[in-house]
């Protein structure tokens, strides 16, 4: 059975890799690229593929490093196949099936979104199986049933867009920067959500819709002259933050109540960027409360595109023989 994990992810703006030993995180290095792509208001596919190949085998060295591990060390490589920029996939894919051939290891493809929703198990405590896992990033926004030996059923998911991607574009609506959702977050708490109440979809069982609540916010605000815009988002800027994040919060609270209620199951999770959020943590305690369930909300560090969920996905799927292929392909759209 495979004892060291080394976990690669390189799906979208992060090149990351971690180690883990026996279930346990030994190491975790993220090289962001955020820097690189903040002036262009998104991540820039071509610039990001560049910057991983540039990026991954320092990475991985430091990774290996902190763990006190040589290469040799490793069991098995775990890399993310899946969904995500087919540039950004392909570098860390090709990467561990060369360090895979070259060691004669195991390789094990990875679902990002099980990544996510895996997460929980780097820290203590961890969920027990079944548990239902809300996984809302900057890419994803969905609802899974996660049962043991990765079975798990997708509830709903977006139609459109993902949580983190409606904060990102509303940010950007209302001329603050990218990723906007720490700082719509961090102005919301100032403002006053019932200032306007803009629409919350609820579709059919538990998919959800963004993109009507960004229109929404366009609209509302091209019904000002230029003046008048300016001077709204100088005086209710906050307020603007606090009405978007409500609406956000409470089409993804509804559904995980419904979810709750329907399946009887007791332990949920809230993993990816936007489960950093202040609004949504706040409201999924009440919610725990409530219905007296338990919440599990990994780390920043881990909630955030990161290599030790992949690590820690792949250390599982070693337990249970799921290995792949060296010819394995980098699937851009793959669903969860
Ligand atoms: O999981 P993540 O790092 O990357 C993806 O897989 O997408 O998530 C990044 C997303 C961005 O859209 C960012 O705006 C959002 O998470 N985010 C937040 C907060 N912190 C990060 N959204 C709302 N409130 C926050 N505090
Ligand atoms: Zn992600």
């Amino acid at each position: 059975m495979p004892k060291v994990i080394l976990g690669i992810e390189t799906s979208c703006d992060d090149t990351a890799a971690a180690v883990v030993v026996e279930g346990q995180l030994r190491s975790s290095v993220v090289a962001s690229q955020q820097a690189l792509h903040n002036r262009y208001g998104g991540v820039v596919p071509e610039l990001a593929s560049r910057d991983h190949q540039r990026q991954i085998v320092p990475v991985v060295r430091q990774a290996l490093q902190e763990a006190q591990l040589q290469p040799a060390d490793v069991d098995a490589v775990a890399v993310t196949y899946g969904p995500g920029l087919i540039g950004s996939l392909l570098v860390g894919l090709s990467f561990a099936k060369a360090f895979a051939l070259g060691l004669g290891r195991p390789l094990i493809g990875v679902n990002h979104l099980e990544g996510h929703m895996y997460s929980v198990f780097l820290t203590a405590p961890s969920p027990p199986f079944p548990y239902l896992c809300l996984v809302v990033s900057g890419g994803h926004t969905q609802l899974v049933r996660v049962e043991a030996g990765f079975q798990h059923e997708v509830l709903g998911r977006t139609r459109d867009d993902a949580a983190g991607e409606a904060f990102d574009k509303v940010a950007r609506l209302l001329g603050l920067g990218y990723p906007g959702g720490p700082e719509i977050d961090r102005l919301a708490q100032k403002g006053d959500p019932a200032f306007i109440r803009f629409p919350q979809p609820r579709l059919e069982g538990y998919d959800f819709s963004f993109s009507g609540l960004k229109t929404a916010v366009l609209y509302y605000l091209n019904q000002f002259s230029e003046t008048e815009r300016d001077r709204l988002l100088r005086h209710h800027l906050a307020d603007l933050c606090a009405a978007f994040q409500q609406a956000v919060v409470d089409v993804l609270i509804d559904a995980l109540r419904r979810a709750v209620e329907a399946t009887g199951i007791r332990h949920v999770a809230i993993v990816g960027g936007v489960s950093a959020n202040s609004g949504l943590r706040a409201a999924a305690e009440a919610l725990s409360q409530a219905l007296d369930f338990r919440l599990y909300i990994p780390p920043m560090a881990y909630c955030m595109d990161n290599a030790a969920m992949i690590a820690i996905t792949g250390y599982f799927k070693a337990q249970a023989g799921l290995t792949s292929p060296l010819t394995l392909s980098a699937k851009p759209t793959l669903a969860a």
